[in-house]
């Protein structure tokens, strides 16, 4: 039998410590497991594709099965020329479930042979998401529990840049 390559694919904008629970887990259970970043998840994103490639290479170093990449387009597609039949989602609330059950059977429709498997995010980061850290950290609240340590130090810096550019707008 092949190896078992699987894509773990998201916007990571940035990257927490839900996600990191998610591809610790995964990647003990495949051989191969490709982090999928999307270029363009969000309008503005608060991290560029680069940067969140980058943030993810850095705190997934400990894992010689993980591979970051990212991707344009369909991720059936992305799958494909990846050589994975498996894509990994993280379930954290029922909440979640209606636009994840949607993602998997679209997928599924798109490209048959490929299969969405999903983990059930730990209880401690059960209520944890990239968008409620980013408002934490636009507002100055401590992230450190969310995300890992270098993410941490990134969010700060983007934050104080954002608001250096604030503040030069309205001075001007
Ligand atoms: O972290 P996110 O934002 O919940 O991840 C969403 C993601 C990247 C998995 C999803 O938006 C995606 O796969 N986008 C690529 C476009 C695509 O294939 N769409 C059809 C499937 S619904």
């Amino acid at each position: 039998m092949g190896k078992t390559i699987a894509i773990y694919p998201g916007s990571f904008d940035p990257v927490t410590r839900g996600h990191m629970d998610i591809i610790e887990r995964a990647s003990k259970t495949v051989d191969h497991l490709i982090v999928g970043v999307l270029v363009n998840s969000a309008k503005s994103p608060l991290f560029t594709v680069e940067e969140r490639v980058a943030l993810l290479k850095q705190v997934t170093a400990q894992y010689p099965n993980v591979e970051i990449r990212s991707f344009e387009g369909l991720l059936v597609d992305f799958a494909r020329a990846s050589g994975a039949h498996i894509l990994i989602r993280g379930l954290r609330a029922v909440t979640d479930f209606e636009y994840e059950l949607q993602m998997s059977q679209t997928n599924h429709k798109l490209s048959p042979n490929v299969e969405t498997m999903f983990l059930t995010t730990s209880i401690e980061y059960s209520y944890l998401s990239s968008t409620t850290v980013r408002e934490i950290a636009a507002f100055g609240g401590d992230v450190t529990q969310f995300v890992p340590q270098a993410v941490a130090v990134e969010l700060e810096k983007k934050m104080k840049s954002t608001r250096k550019k604030k503040e030069s707008v309205t001075d001007e």
